[in-house]
């Protein structure tokens, strides 16, 4: 069922007959079968989730299109089943643009971000024909303008535009649109309108957009509203100079409410103490409704002033992916020191799996259903310190070594920044129609020693093998 309000409809796994289930998978079946650490994402979740993104848009009557941010899963089995659904996708480098079109995504469905491989990445998104390349920077367009040879004409540009926005001292969420972030033009500066002059000058080039992303793990509407707000007076103040933004991208960064990114100052606080609090659970609904209405508002006032800008482009990482996989791993040691402080020692934490749980408080389930009381534990990965987090504080009955676990929403960010921190990668198990198979194998050692060569074995190049 969708849901407007929280955005996030995905099933939560259930217990049924004593173990836990996703989407009629039984996990703990599926940990003992492909053994642990494993990423676990499944494909109806994957449904889901989009339909409750695209559910605010579509409610606020705005012609809203999906470009998923491919750095926050690149699993081909997860951009898959995204395809299915009829997004698009956002990509930064060429390496992520090579996936795509291997997906057969047609260019008017990818939008390009950046300059991080240089100009060739440019070309390459000319060739593919994007939607637009989105740039951040003077040195990136100067780049663009001076180097334009190779681009079609009529190449779409959009400017990503920096609404300073002012954050909290321990916020962590709001990086990219704050004041003092490294990119972004600024609303009403000489830059910007350089920027914009430059582009209409230019024979080949065409400003179709304006875009921003203000963060990630974003949990209020106000930032967004600000945002939208800077980007309506630019949009306005174009077309006085005969200028018409076709395209309004607002990015990503969407918070997950079951998934918190930590205030910096709460992150450090569970490092340093023996139990940590549990993670408080936000207050705030989805702020999407809220999001949503602003940018309705905005093309209203526009509307009035006779600019309609066709089409609205959303960005969503965390959002989307993060409910569509949990991550399963095991028990390897239990340590009870006594009054109340208990340590569960796992096969994989924030050293070994993904700095994101480290950042982020996460649920944590047994895969057996309690049937006692519940103990408070502080979960750990196999490197007993602090830093190896699972978990600051989970509930959970009495645990042994051997017993398997579930960590929920970790669709967001754990492959794409999954560690070989004393050893290879885990697999990803992929549910469609409650049947798990095998979507990404376990690495083998092999696969991380194969970079390292003999002494005096190199060419002095880089070569592949
Ligand atoms: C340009 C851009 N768009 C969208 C996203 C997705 O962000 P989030 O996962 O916070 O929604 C990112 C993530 O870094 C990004 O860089």
């Amino acid at each position: 069922m969708s849901n407007s309000r929280t955005g996030v409809p995905v099933e939560a796994p259930r217990y049924l007959e004593g173990r836990l289930h996703w989407y009629g998978c039984d996990l703990h079946e599926t940990a003992g079968l492909y053994e642990t650490p494993a990423h676990v994402g499944c494909t109806e979740a994957v449904r889901d989730s989009l339909e409750a993104f695209r559910t605010p848009f579509r409610s606020a009557g705005l012609p809203a299109e999906v470009r998923y941010s491919v750095k926050t899963n690149p699993l081909p089995a997860f951009l898959e089943a995204l395809r299915l659904q009829g997004t698009g996708f956002e990509v930064c480098s060429n390496h992520e643009l090579d996936l795509v079109n291997r997906m057969g995504i047609r260019g008017e469905k990818i939008v390009a971000t950046g300059l991080r491989d240089g100009f060739s990445f440019a070309v390459r998104a000319g060739e593919i024909g994007v939607e637009m390349l989105t740039v951040a920077t003077e040195g990136q367009l100067q780049t663009i303008v001076r180097e334009n040879g190779e681009l079609p004409d009529r190449f779409p540009l959009a400017l990503t535009i920096c609404p300073e926005l002012l954050r909290g001292r321990w916020d962590l969420t709001l990086n990219t649109g704050a004041k003092g972030a490294a990119t972004g033009f600024r609303p009403g500066s000489a830059l910007l309108e350089e920027a914009m002059s430059a582009i209409a000058a230019h024979r080949k080039l065409e400003l179709v957009g304006l875009h921003m992303h203000i963060g990630s793990g974003i949990r209020s509407a106000a930032p967004y509203r600000k945002g939208i707000k800077a980007l309506e007076r630019i949009i306005s103040t174009a077309a006085q100079f005969g200028q018409s933004i076709r395209i309004v991208d607002i990015g990503g960064g969407y918070g997950l409410k079951s998934a918190p990114v930590l205030g910096a100052w709460k992150i450090v606080s569970s490092l340093l103490g023996p139990g940590g609090a549990p993670s408080a659970a936000p207050s705030a609904d989805s702020i999407l409704a809220d999001v949503t209405q602003a940018l309705a508002d905005s093309f209203a006032r526009l509307k009035r002033q006779g600019i309609c800008p066709e089409k609205v482009i959303a960005e969503p990482g965390r959002i989307v992916s993060g409910p569509c996989q949990l991550l399963l791993l095991t028990v390897v040691d239990v340590i009870d020191r006594g009054q109340g402080s208990r340590f569960l020692l796992c096969d994989g934490g924030s050293m070994a799996i993904s700095p994101m749980l480290m950042t982020e408080g996460h649920r944590v389930l047994s895969v057996i259903e309690p049937d006692g009381d519940l103990l408070r534990y502080r979960v750990l990965g196999n490197m007993p310190t602090s830093l190896d987090r699972v978990s600051a504080s989970a509930l959970l009955p009495m645990m042994h070594p051997g017993d398997r676990i579930a960590v929920l929403d970790t669709g967001a960010y754990f492959i794409s920044m999954n560690n070989t921190f004393s050893g290879p990668r885990p697999p990803v198990i992929w549910i469609e129609n409650g049947q798990a198979r095998l979507a990404r194998r376990r690495e083998t050692d092999a696969e991380v020693f194969s970079r390292d060569l003999e002494p005096g074995s190199t060419t002095g190049k880089e070569s592949s093998p």
